[in-house]
């Protein structure tokens, strides 16, 4: 379901030097919210504890994180409410074993992928991979709950998909009065991306629809946030679509003539209001229809109808 099953070469880890230069921006803009855990797993990161100390020590007021569960053990648990994160997302997708295997995949061929990390960690395989995430969840509400704490929120997830639809009554039916949300998310396809080989013009340019079904033209991710990938990309949303609307490279790409940009100028920059432009007159660039045009919907609204 995730990119990760889908993508090829080495992975990076966010460095030293990056993180400083961001947090410097951070608190020289009053930055009010971080969220850890785009495209990536967060508590896969060794230090995550460190960074949200030092966004503590900035006065960020909302650090959350999205996690899938796995690492969220007694000692990540502990790290989380010594350091107030403010929210936790767990998603899970799954309420038997058997439908969290086929889709939440093992890490078959991440020796591959991790090429030198040793910030990275290799989870062990495991035939209870699920109720091991939900007893860490389980324990993180009464570690919580024990110290009279009302933070962190903490919000199960559920992205509807075909492999899964018939559990929906199942995971609401464990969650309930367990956890402080229980959220259902459309999926969105993810295949081979033929969208990454065109021009960057061809990317952005406003058109026509090019879909055929009738999907909305609309998006709110560009006027709220945006994405720092660890390769110093900065993207206008945290969807894995984004990466083909790069904004600009906080680093900059010398050998693509690509110059370092602070996330302030990339934030109000000419790209990022071309977008929001696009949103505000419905005419999309290709990406946004793709990614817009790649939700299933049709899998929700049979749903929706079953229920009736
Ligand atoms: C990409 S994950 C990264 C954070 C973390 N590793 C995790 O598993 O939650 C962030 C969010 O994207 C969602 N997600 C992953 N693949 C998706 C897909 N194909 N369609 C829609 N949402 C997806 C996850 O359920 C999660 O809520
Ligand atoms: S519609 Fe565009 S801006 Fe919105 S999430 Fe998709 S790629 Fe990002």
């Amino acid at each position: 379901m995730c990119l990760s099953s889908h993508r090829k070469g080495p992975t990076k880890v966010i460095d030293d030097e990056m993180i400083d230069k961001l947090f410097k921006e951070f608190k020289e803009n009053n930055l009010p919210a971080l969220m850890f855990g785009a495209g990536e797993e967060p508590l896969m990161y060794k230090d995550i504890d460190k960074m949200w100390e030092k966004a503590n020590s900035i006065g960020i007021m909302d650090n959350f994180l999205f996690t899938n569960g796995t690492f969220l053990n007694e000692e990540m648990r502990q790290k989380i409410i010594e350091n107030k994160v403010s929210r936790v997302f767990i998603s899970i997708d799954a309420a038997t074993e058997q439908t969290y295997r086929k889709i939440r995949q093992t890490n078959r061929g991440i020796d591959e992928d991790i090429q030198g990390n040793k910030k990275l960690q290799i989870i062990n395989e495991d035939e209870n991979r699920l109720e091991k995430i939900e007893d860490n969840i389980k324990k993180l509400v009464e570690l919580r709950d024990s110290k009279k704490l009302s933070l962190p929120l903490i919000r199960v997830s559920f992205a509807v998909q075909h492999a899964n639809k018939h559990e929906i009554e199942l995971f609401k039916t464990k969650w309930e009065n367990v956890v402080d949300f229980i959220e259902f998310q459309e999926t969105q396809n993810i295949g081979y991306d033929k969208l990454a080989k065109l021009s960057e013009e061809e990317r952005w340019r406003r058109r026509e629809p090019l879909y055929k079904k009738d999907y909305k033209k609309d998006c709110n991710a560009p006027f709220h946030s945006a994405t720092v990938w660890a390769d110093g990309s900065v993207i206008p949303c945290c969807t894995f679509q984004g990466k083909n609307l790069t904004l600009g490279n906080i680093n900059g790409i010398p050998e693509l003539g690509i110059p370092a940009t602070s996330l302030k100028e990339l934030w109000n920059g000419e790209k990022i209001n071309e977008l929001r432009e696009q949103f505000r007159t419905g005419k999309l660039n290709i990406v946004c229809q793709s990614c817009l045009n790649a939700r299933q919907t049709e899998l929700w609204e049979n749903i929706e109808e079953e229920r009736k």
